[in-house]
C-alpha cells in the first residue's frame, strides 16, 4: 500500500509575515495527519520554511531547479543549493515552467536528473492542454512527458521521485478533472512505468494536481492509482490545506 503525501505549490505568493502564519499553523496541524505533507515555497522562502518545519512532520521544497551543477547561469539555482537548505522535493516540469519559460521535454529532464544526483526527490509534474484533450492524445502527451525522463534516468530513478498528474486545464480554474477522468490518467502512467519496471509501478506515488479543493479531494484521493494532491490555491490557505490533508 503506497502512503499519500498532499504537496503545495506555492507557486509565486508569500511574504514573510503570512508564511510565518501559514507554516505554523500546517506544523501545528501536521501532528494529526496520517499522511505525508510538504510545502513547495518560492526560493528567497526556503530558509524561512527549514527554520519553521525542521523537526516537524512537514518536509518542505522548492518550485523548479537548475539542470546544471553551477557556473554562469545567471539567476538560476542549484540542486546543491536546495539540498543547502534541507530541502526534500523540488517539482520539475510544472505546466507554468513549460508553457511560460519554454521548459522542452529535454530540459525537464536534465533537471530531474540534477535534482536526484543531489539527493532531491523531483516532482515530475505532466499534463495536457484542453486542446489536447479534446484531440484524444492525453495518453500520447503525458506519455511523451514521462518517457523523456525514464530514458534519460533509467526507469529505477523512478523510486527516488513523485509524479504528479496535472491537467492544465484544472489548473487555477476551478474545473477539476472528475475523480474517474485522473484515475484513467493515473493507471496508464503507472502501466507505463510498468512496463519498465512492475515494482516501481507499484511503489510510485502518483499525486493529481488541479483545483483539488476541501470538497473534492476525498473523492479523487479515493481512487486506486491517485496517491495525493499537488495543492496550488488552496495551499495558501491554511484551512482548506489542512482539509485536503486530512482527506488524504
Ligand atoms: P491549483 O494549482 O490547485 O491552483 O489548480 C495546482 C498546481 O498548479 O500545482
Amino acid at each position: 500500500m503506497r502512503n499519500k503525501l498532499v504537496a503545495g505549490n506555492w507557486k509565486m505568493h508569500g511574504s514573510l509575515v503570512a508564511n510565518l502564519a501559514l507554516l505554523t499553523r500546517i506544523k501545528e496541524a501536521a501532528t494529526g495527519f496520517k499522511s505525508a505533507c510538504a510545502v513547495c515555497v518560492p526560493f528567497p522562502y526556503l530558509a524561512q520554511a527549514q527554520a519553521a518545519l525542521a523537526g516537524s512532520k512537514v518536509a518542505w521544497g522548492a518550485q523548479n531547479v537548475s539542470e546544471h551543477a553551477q557556473g554562469a547561469y545567471t539567476g538560476e539555482v542549484s540542486a546543491v543549493m536546495l539540498a543547502e537548505f534541507a530541502c526534500r522535493y523540488v517539482l520539475v516540469g510544472h505546466s507554468e515552467r513549460r508553457a511560460l519559460y519554454g521548459e522542452s521535454d529535454t530540459v525537464v529532464a536534465a533537471k530531474f536528473a540534477a535534482a536526484l544526483q543531489a539527493g532531491l526527490t523531483p516532482i515530475l509534474c505532466v499534463g495536457e492542454t484542453v486542446a489536447e484533450r479534446e484531440a484524444g492524445i492525453t495518453g500520447a502527451v503525458v506519455a511523451r512527458q514521462l518517457d523523456a525522463v525514464v530514458v534519460n534516468s533509467g526507469v529505477a530513478a523512478l523510486k527516488h521521485a513523485v509524479l504528479a498528474y496535472e491537467p492544465v486545464w484544472a489548473i487555477g480554474t476551478g474545473k477539476t478533472a472528475t475523480a474517474q477522468q485522473a484515475q484513467d490518467v493515473h493507471a496508464l502512467l503507472r502501466g507505463r512505468v510498468a512496463g519498465g519496471d512492475a515494482r516501481v509501478a507499484q511503489a510510485l506515488q502518483i499525486l493529481y494536481g488541479g483545483s483539488v479543493k476541501p470538497g473534492n479531494a476525498q473523492e479523487l484521493f479515493a481512487m486506486p492509482d491517485i496517491d495525493g494532491g499537488l495543492i496550488g490555491g488552496a495551499a495558501l490557505v491554511a484551512e482548506d490545506f489542512l482539509a485536503i490533508c486530512h482527506a488524504a
